[in-house]
């Protein structure tokens, strides 16, 4: 089966960097959202993205007006009904993304694969909730989608080869390189870069040195672009501690307990950068 169109569920920051990556490549897509807001806000920021490119000369108005031309909105999970393939980006709930998977199942036509985008769920969990789960897989993109090369590509215990092979095709006709990954908590990028960072703010705790030191330390000793600690406030502290939450529960080995560092800075609400204040600050 030839994958022509394609949906995105959810217009966030994956969503919408999903999106922007198949519309490029003269992709025709339909990215969902539960609001116009969402939607909306999803359509600017890859506008925004598209007109930074113009600026640099990496694209022309016209190339930007043929990428926006092949994206479509909505609001509703049955306007993906005539998908080829689907893929969930939605916010990263379990209980969230197994209603979408058993409602997308129902809604869109049995020979599309649906594949999510979630950094932390089995994906032999969410095609289990499904009539297809051959047909389920995980492509895990990375942020910012338009930007990062890497795309890992999830096999549930039930996915077919078949599947995987067309996922495996049409990440590649985006420029995008694939890696074949089982399904295992972190996959392979998180489960290594997680533990990394989480180490990094034990030895912050510990008292071994100040957090510029251990970032420079990294960045110098390892040519690391971004030290551990700069980038947990980039990618999040809730979302850093989620990752290891689920690598310690998912393999209950004690070398994944989270940094109590990291625990007790997001009792004191400190997100990272979304929040002003992580290992840095950045209210100005
Ligand atoms: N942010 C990252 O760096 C990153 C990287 C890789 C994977 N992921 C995964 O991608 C997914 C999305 O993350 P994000 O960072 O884009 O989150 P986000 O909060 O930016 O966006 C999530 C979007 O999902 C929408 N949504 C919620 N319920 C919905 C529903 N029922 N139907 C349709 N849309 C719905 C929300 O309105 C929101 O716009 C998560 O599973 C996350 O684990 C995130």
């Amino acid at each position: 089966m030839a994958i022509d169109k394609i949906g995105v569920v959810g217009a966030g920051t994956m969503g919408n960097g999903i999106t922007q990556a198949f519309a490029v490549a003269g992709r025709e897509v339909v990215m969902m959202d539960v609001g116009e807001a969402q939607v909306r806000r999803g359509v600017d920021t890859i506008s925004a993205s598209l007109d930074r490119l113009i600026k640099k000369d990496k694209m022309s108005a016209e190339q930007k007006a043929a990428a926006m031309g092949c994206i479509k909105t909505a609001n509703t999970l049955e306007a993906l009904a005539d998908c080829d393939l689907v893929i969930e980006a939605a916010t990263e709930n379990v209980d969230l993304k197994l209603r979408i998977f058993a409602d997308l199942d129902r809604i869109v036509k049995p020979e599309a694969i649906l594949a999510s985008n979630t950094s932390s769920i089995s994906i032999t969990r969410l095609a289990a909730g499904t009539q297809r789960p051959g047909q389920v897989i995980g492509m895990h993109f990375f942020n910012p989608v338009p930007v990062m090369a890497l795309v890992e590509l999830i096999n549930g215990l039930q996915t077919s080869a078949a599947t995987y092979t067309e996922v495996e095709v049409l990440a590649k006709s985006i420029g995008k390189t694939p890696i074949k990954v089982k399904n295992s908590p972190g996959f392979v990028v998180n489960r290594m870069l997680c533990p990394m960072i989480n180490e990094a703010v034990f030895a912050l705790g510990e008292g071994l040195a100040t957090a510029a030191e251990i970032d420079d330390a990294m960045k110098l000793g390892c040519n690391h672009p971004i030290g551990p600690l700069a980038l947990c406030d980039l990618i999040g502290l809730d979302v850093e501690l989620a990752v290891m939450q689920v690598l310690y529960e998912g393999t209950k080995d004690p070398k994944y307990r989270p940094a109590p560092l990291l625990v007790e800075m997001l009792e004191a609400g400190y997100l990272g950068r979304k929040s002003g204040k992580g290992f840095y600050d950045y209210v100005k």
